[in-house]
């Protein structure tokens, strides 16, 4: 038998180990052919994974997430909101309509909904209807079907190592509200329940119209927050080992 082959097997498999390239989760389906519908099954594949995290490659988990700053929302009639120890559960629940790639622009475009609940603490102040409140209590939101449209720039840069990498552009998107959003919040009016209960319910029936100050600055933070673990992701990971589809070197920026 011909050596040559063994050799050169032994060869690659010395020049792959010296990468030390982490071996890609078996939930990531890289796309041989880029459809939207092989990057729509190749996104979907990937959401429960991902979510959960991918602790050999720093990636923590997603779901819940855990807001780590205070928020501050302006309701209408100078009502003042503050958000603190919040967290956002159902990033898992995201499932893609569509994702397509413009690769002439090098932009990915997710299109998806999901479905979340945000709990924490609030405090309030200013003037609702009737009441002027100075208050705080607990909070409670859901949303259904808050739907995402999220696009990435993306260019793949060259690492010392010789191999590509993919490096987040940037990236912008827009929601709207779902189709339905419930909001609980205790002691809206300080130490009666019953009217409090009323109030909600009053805020509740027109919940769209808070919806975009609610999930406005929560929304920002989660996807600015699911963004640099992407580009975690992509450290991790190599260009090759993502997309099967070779790039000509015009593609590569040098960092
Ligand atoms: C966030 O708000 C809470 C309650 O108002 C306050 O105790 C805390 O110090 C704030 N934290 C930051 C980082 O501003
Ligand atoms: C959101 O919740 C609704 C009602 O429970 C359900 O029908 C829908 O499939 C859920 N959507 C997602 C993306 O999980
Ligand atoms: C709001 O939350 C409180 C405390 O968890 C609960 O007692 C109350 O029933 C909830 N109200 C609604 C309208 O869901
Ligand atoms: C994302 O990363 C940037 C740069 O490191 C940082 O300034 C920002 O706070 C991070 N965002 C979140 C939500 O953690």
């Amino acid at each position: 038998m011909d050596s040559y082959p063994v050799k050169l097997f032994v060869i690659s498999l010395m020049f792959h180990c010296s990468f030390q390239l982490l071996p890609l989760p078996d939930f990531i389906h890289p796309c041989h052919e880029l459809t939207d519908e092989c990057f729509t099954k190749a996104t979907l594949d990937a959401i429960p994974g991902v979510v959960k995290g991918i602790p050999e490659a720093g990636i923590p988990t997603l779901d819940p997430l855990f807001i780590d700053k205070n928020i501050s929302i302006e309701l209408p009639g100078n009502l003042k909101m503050q958000f603190h120890n919040a967290k956002l559960v159902g990033l898992s629940t995201c499932v893609p309509n569509k994702v397509s790639s413009r690769r002439e622009k090098r932009t990915f475009i997710f299109d998806m909904h999901c479905n979340f609940t945000i709990r924490g603490l609030y405090s309030l102040r200013g003037r609702l209807l009737l009441f002027n409140l100075d208050t705080e209590g607990a909070a409670k939101i859901k949303i259904w079907n808050q739907h995402i449209r999220l696009e990435v720039v993306e260019k793949v840069v060259l690492k010392d190592s010789g191999e590509g990498h993919y490096k987040i552009n940037s990236y912008k998107y827009k929601a709207d509200y779902g189709t339905d959003l419930k909001m609980n919040l205790t002691n809206l009016i300080r130490g009666n329940p019953e009217i409090s209960a009323n109030l909600l319910q009053v805020l509740n029936r027109d919940s769209q119209l808070f919806a975009n100050e609610f999930g406005g600055p929560i929304l920002d933070y989660a996807i600015d927050y699911a963004m640099n673990v992407t580009q975690r992701f992509f450290d991790a990971y190599t260009y090759d080992q993502l997309s099967p589809v070779p790039l000509t070197k015009d593609f590569f920026v040098k960092e």
